[in-house]
């Protein structure tokens, strides 16, 4: 099948290094009470997934993790709305929660997460971002682990999509013009 050329971004061994350095950072920052990692399907299945086989072993024995689903884009552009389309289900209650997501662009479905999840009494509440577009960011939000910061440039692969295609791509990509 055809598409359009891609340009290598981020190639697949500095994913891979980028994000084993994530893992170490996350295993050494909550030493006591491994965290419950939330992804943010579908985005962030590549890199949680990643993620977590970077993690030492008696680490990852203790974690929990689980997806929240978000619809809020359409094609390429922000539609400025952000609904809950798959909860999580577990009770976040006294847990301590870690946000996993593929891409922050403008901040919003970080922002509106944030809140969803602020609302159920979480003991600690961070975020990791695999990619992160400072230069369109809309909503301020934290990003506590950050894999790469980018220009501003729309890409495709490692998860992230351009109308559901180019996710299942192994490196992340920019997308030309269609040919
Ligand atoms: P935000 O709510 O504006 O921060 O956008 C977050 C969502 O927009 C991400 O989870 C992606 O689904 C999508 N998105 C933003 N930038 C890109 C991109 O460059 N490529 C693919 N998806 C993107
Ligand atoms: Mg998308």
């Amino acid at each position: 099948m055809d598409h359009a050329p891609l340009q290598v971004l981020i190639d697949r061994e500095t994913l891979h290094q980028r994000v084993a350095q994530l893992a170490g950072q996350v295993a050494a920052d909550y030493p006591d009470s491994p965290p419950l990692m939330v992804g943010v399907l579908n985005g962030a299945v590549h890199f949680m997934m990643e993620l977590l086989a970077c993690l030492p072993e008696a680490f990852a024995a203790g974690v929990e993790y689980d997806f929240v689903g978000v619809s809020s884009y359409s094609g390429g552009e922000s539609q400025g709305q952000v609904r809950l389309t798959k909860d999580v289900g577990a009770d976040l209650g006294g847990r301590e929660v870690l946000i996993v997501d593929g891409i922050v662009d403008t901040g919003l479905t970080v922002d509106f997460l944030l809140a969803r999840f602020r609302d159920r009494n979480p003991r600690s509440l961070k975020v990791c971002a695999l990619l992160d577009k400072p230069a369109r960011r809309r909503h301020p939000v934290p990003v506590h682990y950050r894999g790469f910061a980018i220009e501003d440039v729309f890409v495709v692969g490692y998860g992230m999509d351009y109308d559901q295609r180019y996710r299942a791509l192994n490196y992340i990509g920019v997308l030309g013009q269609p040919i």
